[in-house]
């Protein structure tokens, strides 16, 4: 064991606001019966500057995200989300703390084909057709080609491209590219989907659309979401629970519980409610 400071896991304080009179509890309301998928215990990281001296990014993270539940991390540009969800992730090890999957010591976890992480930018191959770039997430693996093909249509089809399996990414749209990389996370069955700020390059209409989109995949599919975003507006349409980062170092400021219903207008009084309270916190 390495000597890291592990201070207990705890749920930090949940700010709840008031639901609006007759709304359904949002999807992941039920999350407290389920079991934790992710959690991050004391994680704080550092980096070290050009100068020398280091440059304290993360402090002190303290996070238990219900399974089938949907986490936004939301703050300013630099205040450490997109370290958070590389730590998260296995990508990045974290200076001090852990992180356990599914119960599991992130070091002692095998089973990272489980986990999809999709990133901000679509690193679509531009050589291959959409149906072999969803196929590649399938390929390290020994899975026979005429399986691979077929899950990645239906993969393909789950995010409703069917008919452009055989498109090169130059030929599709904005929408249509986010569409074949979330295809590409979703190949591999996983049930815990990490997300950088997947939709923000697509304009609001599209964006609007792919967060419908989502929804309508996590039910099916009862994923594990964890997405980035420094859109307030986002963040309050698509989650059970937004985790506010403070700057600085990244600290968590407040986490707030979205309690209402879906789908949410971003235009009805009850969400602007929401996404007015969060701006303020940010
Ligand atoms: N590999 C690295 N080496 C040194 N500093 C880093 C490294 N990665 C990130 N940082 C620093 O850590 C801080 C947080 O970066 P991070 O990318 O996590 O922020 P972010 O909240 O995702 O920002 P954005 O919204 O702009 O994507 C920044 O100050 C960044 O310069
Ligand atoms: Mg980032």
């Amino acid at each position: 064991m390495t000597d890291i400071h592990t201070p207990d896991v705890h749920t930090p304080d949940v700010h709840t606001l008031h639901p609006e009179p007759g709304s359904r509890p949002a999807a992941g309301a039920d999350a407290a019966a389920s079991p934790v998928a992710i959690t991050v215990t004391g994680i704080s990281k550092w980096f070290d500057s050009n100068d020398g001296q280091q440059l304290e990014v993360l402090k002190d993270i303290n996070l238990a995200v219900p399974a089938r539940s949907i986490y936004a991390i939301l703050g300013a540009s630099g205040c450490g989300k997109s370290t958070l969800l590389n730590i998260i992730s296995g990508i990045l090890k974290p200076s001090r703390g852990q992180v356990c999957i599914n119960g599991v010591l992130a070091k002692d976890f095998t089973d990272w084909r489980t986990i999809s992480y999709m990133f901000q930018e679509d690193r679509l191959l531009p050589w291959r057709t959409a149906l072999r770039n969803v196929e590649f997430s399938l390929e390290a693996g020994s899975m026979p080609r005429h399986e691979r093909s077929a899950r990645a249509r239906d993969a393909l089809q789950l995010v409703g491209l069917n008919g452009f399996e055989d498109a090169f990414p130059y030929q599709l749209s904005g929408g249509m590219r986010s569409r074949v990389a979330l295809a590409r996370s979703l190949v591999q069955q996983p049930s815990i989907l990490l997300m950088d700020e997947p939709f923000s390059r697509l304009d609001a209409q599209t964006r609007s659309l792919m967060h419908q989109e989502l929804l309508r995949i996590q039910q099916l599919k009862h994923m594990t979401i964890v997405f980035v975003t420094h859109d307030v507006e986002e963040s309050v349409v698509l989650a059970d629970r937004v985790v506010v980062l403070a700057p600085r170092p990244g600290r968590i400021r407040e986490i707030v519980d979205i309690n209402l219903e879906r789908p949410r207008d971003s235009t009805r009084p009850e969400v602007t409610r929401y996404i007015q309270r969060l701006r303020a916190l940010i």
